[in-house]
């Protein structure tokens, strides 16, 4: 059975990053900027989704899993059962695995800015593309952003579903703010990430997905 794993983005990743990147925009981050992004900003954070073959030493058993996420923290503690993490920092892809997904953000002051996020093409539509999200997230949630943004295509009806589906809203656009097309970006915005309305409808997202990928994932954060 195949696994997927999320786990922080590493410097040896971006070259597998630059490849799915290349699928998901017409006008990709260079490694250059992914590099500069883990080695300067602390603001930043990137994590990646990687298919693991399963064979692979690292799928745990159960017990192993849970035995190691008794002693996690942060964002460990707050996430559900299939978000538990094996409570070890991510290894490199080896061969017997790939990175097919990659997310991430930058937190400033008490937003999470999101600033990317993609999926390879043969990978979408399972739910994957959410996990990520949800995992920026909760990520965001742990390190105190008050409310999320990003900004998207006017044209990426996937990708504002996938957002409204976690609440966001439109609050205003920029007109022409993609160079490739010209395109105008939506602007959009969570609620309040500690209010009820979001907290409840996170939770019952993640129940949702938790239900669909159920033991396909771990999360090593
Ligand atoms: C946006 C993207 C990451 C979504 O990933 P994905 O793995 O295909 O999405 P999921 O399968 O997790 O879908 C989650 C939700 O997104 C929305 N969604 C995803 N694909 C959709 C589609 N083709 N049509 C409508 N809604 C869609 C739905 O709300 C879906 O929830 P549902 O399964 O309950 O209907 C993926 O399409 C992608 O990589 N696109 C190219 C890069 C990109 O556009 N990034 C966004 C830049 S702002």
């Amino acid at each position: 059975m195949t696994r997927y794993i999320v786990r922080p983005m590493q410097y040896e990743d971006i070259e597998a990053v630059g490849e799915v990147e290349r699928e998901c925009f017409t006008t990709p981050w260079p490694a250059s900027a992914y590099r500069r992004e883990l080695r300067d900003n602390r603001m930043g954070r990137y994590i990646v989704l990687v298919e693991v073959a399963d064979d692979d030493p690292s799928a745990r058993s159960d017990q192993q899993r849970d035995a190691s996420a008794e002693n996690a923290g942060g964002v460990r503690r707050a996430v559900g059962h299939f978000l538990r993490p094996f409570g070890r920092q991510g290894s490199i892809a080896t061969a017997r695995e790939r990175i097919v997904g990659f997310a991430g953000m930058w937190l400033m002051l008490d937003e999470a800015h999101v600033t990317t996020i993609g999926v390879k093409r043969e990978l979408r539509g399972m739910g994957l593309g959410e996990l990520l999200f949800s995992t920026l997230l909760q990520i965001a949630m742990d390190l105190g952003a008050r409310r999320a943004t990003l900004e998207v295509r006017v044209s990426n009806y996937s990708a504002q579903a996938l957002y409204r589906k976690y609440g966001f809203h439109e609050e205003g656009i920029r007109r022409r703010y993609y160079s490739d097309n010209n395109e105008d970006a939506l602007i959009m915005w969570s609620d309040v990430l500690t209010s009820p309305e979001f907290q409840t409808r996170y939770r019952a997202a993640r129940a949702r997905l938790e239900e669909r990928l159920g033991d396909l994932i771990d999360i090593r954060l």
